[in-house]
């Protein structure tokens, strides 16, 4: 083998693409595009944002919700991430149904099957370009999504990733093993 060095790159895959949303102080409802970020821990979800209209959003509310974006949304999800909402409504703008999340001060986006809805936990940095720590406080499911066990089904929804490196979206790949499992002929 023979190997290159890339320099400073991050080239981690998949990067999953969440839609964060957010109230601005007037209640104006706003999502943002977001793939750099994770869930730090089964109940928190950790997401590195700049200078944004959702960064200002977050600080101010202390909320947000995360739907993962799915292939039959991919042009509203990339839409979220290349306009803004310091210049546009684009809760209008993109067609898509916002309502109240039940359980934060954060809007929630219909069509989008899964979300889960964060109460700000930890901020570092500021608004000017931060790290966000949010608790999932609930996660809400479109009940057609779920398998016969009720566990959420991703071929059913199929989530789409951001290849960094194209700078493209694609969908999330087939099964290849069991985790927690397939090592265990190495044991
Ligand atoms: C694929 C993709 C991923 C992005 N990931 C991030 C990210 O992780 N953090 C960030 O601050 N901006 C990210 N952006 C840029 C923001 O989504 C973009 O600046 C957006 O306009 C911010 O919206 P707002 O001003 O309405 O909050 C991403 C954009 C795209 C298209």
């Amino acid at each position: 083998m023979a190997f290159k060095n890339l320099g400073s790159a991050g080239e981690l895959f998949p990067q999953s693409v969440f839609i964060i949303g957010s109230y601005d102080q007037n209640g104006t409802p706003n999502a943002m595009n977001a793939a750099w970020a994770g869930e730090c821990s089964r109940h928190e979800i950790c997401v590195n944002i700049g200078n944004h209209k959702t960064t200002a959003n977050i600080v101010a509310r202390g909320a947000f919700t995360v739907a993962p974006a799915d292939a039959a949304h991919v042009v509203e999800a990339d839409y979220f991430g290349i306009a803004s909402g310091n210049d546009t409504d684009k809760a209008a703008a993109s067609g898509m149904t916002f309502t109240q999340s039940e359980f934060v001060d954060a809007p929630v986006i219909e069509e989008f099957p899964l979300t889960m809805e964060c109460e700000v936990t930890a901020i570092q940095g500021d608004k000017q370009g931060a790290r966000i720590v949010g608790r999932i406080v609930n996660t809400r499911v479109d009940e057609s999504m779920l398998d016969e066990e009720g566990r959420v089904d991703f071929d059913k929804m199929r989530p789409i990733v951001y290849d960094s490196t194209r700078r493209i979206y694609r969908v999330v790949g087939e099964e290849v093993g069991q985790a927690w499992g397939a090592g265990m002929t190495l044991m």
